[in-house]
């Protein structure tokens, strides 16, 4: 029986990962380091480091701990720039009525994004009220793809892992929903995340009974 739904943020109840790129691009535009629009699939669901790290790449040793910081926090304020602009029509199709069917079947919901701006981001869409547990970039040490944050969201919840399932665009997120003991239930292509549960292409397409068909078969 599933009594915990744990949701993503950026890219299953909105698309930031738009925001993310044009903030990354701009900053490293400025900066002369290299970043094209092929290399931002891979920082989906990466923490702000470690897709800086990525975006640097061999080039890592050039910067200092310092220079880090500065690129960083100047990402973060273009996209902060992004996130002030968005309201409740911001929402993916389909993700409210995922989030209205999970709450008729009896489930707490809940949210786990690596994000430090998630809860900015939930203000802006109108929905914080909606969730009994919110764990973002500032709830763990270690990021996606560690389990850690997935299990600390369902212990808010007062459940056990088996109890919960995790929705996630991400390659990182599935891996850490899995590593957590969790249902782990993928929205996007299939060569990203061939390794869910079960997958479904949008949010609009996922289907609580056939996850709770799958579970049952697990
Ligand atoms: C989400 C996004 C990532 C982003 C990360 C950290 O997981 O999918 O693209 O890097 O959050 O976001 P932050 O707002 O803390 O920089
Ligand atoms: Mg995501």
């Amino acid at each position: 029986e599933m009594e915990g739904a744990i949701l993503d943020l950026d890219g299953v109840i909105t698309d930031t990962a738009e925001f993310h790129f044009l903030s990354w691009k701009r900053m490293a535009e400025e900066e002369g380091i290299e970043f094209e629009r092929e290399d931002n699939e891979k920082l989906r669901g990466l923490s702000r480091r470690h897709s800086l790290e990525l975006i640097l790449g061999e080039r890592i040793d050039e910067f200092s701990e310092d220079e880090m910081e500065r690129l960083m926090s100047k990402k973060n304020s273009y996209y902060q720039e992004r996130i002030a602009e968005m309201d409740e029509d911001d929402m993916l199709p389909g993700a409210r009525e995922l989030m209205e069917e999970c709450r008729e079947r009896g489930m707490q919901l809940a949210i786990a994004s690596a994000s430090k701006n998630a809860r900015i981001v939930l203000e802006n869409l109108g929905i914080t009220s909606e969730f009994e547990a919110i764990s973002d970039g500032y709830s763990v040490k270690n990021p996606k793809p560690a389990p850690d944050l997935f299990l600390h969201t369902a212990d808010k919840l007062g459940l056990s892992a088996e109890k919960c399932l995790v929705v996630e665009d991400a390659e990182s997120g599935i891996d850490g929903a899995l590593k957590a003991g969790m249902m782990a239930v993928g929205v996007g292509p299939e060569d990203r995340l061939d390794h869910a549960h079960i997958r479904f292409d949008s949010v609009e397409d996922v289907d609580l009974d056939e996850i709770i068909e799958r579970d049952e078969n697990l």
